[in-house]
């Protein structure tokens, strides 16, 4: 008897040991590599890459393509992001390859005669659209960096459009919404169909014919698979034919740039992360050395302190993000130095008041706190080389709209910049200069995939989706591991706060945050808005002692998963 118990433990043991999909804890390990995604299947696609000698670009780049097919809410060949590198020899670089506004583009773009934003036009019309950057950006990244050949990383992805995947519950819910869209939102209102126009059933086998195509046009042409031929010829058709703006030649002058990384520290860790035109960089470090000169060791986590202070670092990044920040290329003056400097910091840290809030402006709160619909992902491969890769559709599948014969869908990207020169409201609406817009301009975004190495070595490898949000959620992650010493899937699960100056309102994790601490820092002044959940991080971080990799997904999002080997 005691031998037939132990033979079923043993097996059990050995089943559960063997299939990383029934994990022992919410944690994933892999000596060799690992990838973090917003779904299973994509994370799968890049592990066989790494199992296939690719490198950890390699492996991105199929992570990539093929969470455009798995993942369409936010993977992407229509949208744009960034890539932070971290190579085994130590050196790290980025690739920006975020949207740029169409050559027709100008300041008042989504004003009218008055001079008055309107409302919506600059996230919900075809206008918002941006010259795609994502293809761009995967193909310089594979000639600098890849090593298997570039088709070998698309395939897996036109495979899964091809012969499809089984339909999700997460997918599921989202194709019972966007089938009450109206049918302006032409390809959305159809995405999730068969050919005889019925909603594709959890379970069922999903194929994407048109995106197949797209996709294998890119596989065979690589950048020019999509920025020349049939796809730019489409794309300017299905342009003029809705009233947008972007041509072939926006198309044809897209260029990708590799950027050197902003470098912060935190005591024994330097902190990598993406420079502008992503904003993320610069505030996560200026964040970072605002608590380092706090005396955390003696300020407990999720405690009135804890989220008074890190809320007080966070107006304060903001407010400089907002005044500060916009593309390099047409800001060369750009205060980066400055604005990541301890010296600044300090500044900034000497007028925090412990005891009540500071103000920004708080006669109204309202729009601002985008949804999910950016994805971030994390990888790494067995020689330590290590990519934070954060790409975007903005407010959950872009604009919506895209051509049927193409099978992908526009991001409504034009939104990130400023809309009025000189209006900065309380409902968080920006109008510094360096943000507004201008043809061929990026526009200001607050990704923020980002690398902490330890003694040069990659030691987490962290980045998530929620527009604004997503600096402070990266910014609180990061201490959890480096200060508060969480591992990384309870630094991912933690209680998160947001605070981004304008609107003036200190918004938290509902049920993660207990009532006292609730009233106590409503009595210093802050202003409270309880939400279910704040990002949707990836993590990977490195455990010097058992020399493994761990990963984590967070558990907000609907198929994502950690897989290690
Ligand atoms: O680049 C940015 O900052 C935004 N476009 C990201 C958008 C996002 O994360 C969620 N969208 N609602």
């Amino acid at each position: 008897m005691k031998t037939f118990n132990f033979q079923i433990l043993q097996t059990l043991f050995l089943v559960t040991f063997f299939f990383n999909h029934i994990p022992l804890d919410a944690q994933t390990y892999g000596k060799n590599g690992m990838v973090v995604s917003d779904n299973i299947l994509a994370s799968e696609v890049g592990i066989d890459i790494l199992i296939k000698g690719g490198n950890a670009i390699d492996a991105s780049i199929a992570t990539a393509f093929a969470l455009a097919v798995t993942h369409p809410e936010a993977g992407n060949i229509g949208g744009g992001g960034f890539i932070v590198l971290m190579k085994s020899d130590g050196e790290v670089t980025t690739f920006d390859f975020r949207e740029k506004a169409p050559l027709k583009a100008n300041p008042d773009l989504f004003q009218d005669a008055d001079g008055n934003l309107i409302e919506g036009s600059n996230h919900e019309t075809i206008k918002a659209v941006g010259v795609p950057g994502t293809v761009a950006g995967l193909y310089l990244a594979h000639q600098k960096y890849g090593s298997l050949p570039w088709a070998e990383l698309v395939q897996p992805a036109v495979d899964l459009a091809e012969k499809g995947f089984p339909m999700t519950w997460g997918l599921y819910q989202v194709a019972m919404r966007m089938s009450e869209l109206d049918d302006s939102y032409d390809i959305m209102k159809n995405y999730f169909r068969n050919e005889k126009g019925e909603i594709i059933q959890p379970g069922e086998i999903w194929t994407q014919t048109a995106l197949s195509n797209t996709l294998s046009l890119i596989r065979d042409h690589g950048h020019n698979g999509f920025y020349k031929g049939p796809v730019a010829e489409e794309i300017e058709a299905y342009m003029k034919a809705k009233g947008g703006i972007i041509t072939k030649e926006d198309l044809a002058k897209y260029t990708v740039i590799e950027r050197k990384p902003l470098k912060g520290t935190y005591k024994d860790f330097e902190i990598y992360s993406m420079p502008p035109p992503s904003s993320g960089g610069v505030a996560l470090i200026e964040m970072m050395n605002l608590m380092e000169l706090a005396d955390l060791k003696n300020i407990e986590f999720n405690s009135t302190p804890y989220v008074h202070l890190v809320a007080e670092a966070m107006k304060r990044a903001f407010a400089d993000r907002a005044e500060h920040l916009g593309d390099p290329d047409f800001n060369p003056d750009l205060p980066l130095d400055r604005l990541t400097s301890k010296a600044f910091a300090k500044r900034r840290f000497d007028n925090i008041d412990m005891t009540k809030a500071s103000l920004s402006d708080s006669s109204l709160y309202g729009q601002l706190y985008d949804g999910s619909s950016t994805t971030h992902f994390s990888v790494v491969d067995k020689e330590g080389n290590a990519v934070s890769l954060t790409y975007t559709l903005e407010h959950s599948y872009g604009v919506k709209m895209g051509s049927s014969k193409l099978g992908f869908i526009f991001n409504n990207e034009m939104g990130d910049f400023n809309p009025v020169a000189g209006v900065t409201n309380s409902r968080g609406q920006i109008g510094s200069n360096p943000n507004l817009i201008a043809p061929e301009k990026r526009m200001l975004s607050s990704m923020t995939p980002t690398i902490v190495a330890k003694y040069g070595k990659p030691y987490l490898i962290i980045g998530s989706p929620g527009g604004r949000t997503i600096i402070n959620t990266v910014f609180q992650t990061v201490l959890n591991v480096l200060e508060y010493d969480m591992r990384i899937d309870k630094a991912i699960e933690a209680m998160k706060v947001h605070h981004q100056w304008l609107p003036d309102m200190l918004v938290y994790e509902r049920h993660l945050l207990s009532p006292d601490t609730r009233d106590a820092l409503e009595q210093m002044g802050h202003q409270l808005r309880g939400v279910n959940n704040l990002g949707v991080l990836m993590g990977i971080t490195y455990d010097p002692k058992l020399k493994v990799y761990v990963g984590a997904a967070d558990s907000a999002s609907k198929d994502g998963g950690a897989v290690g080997y």
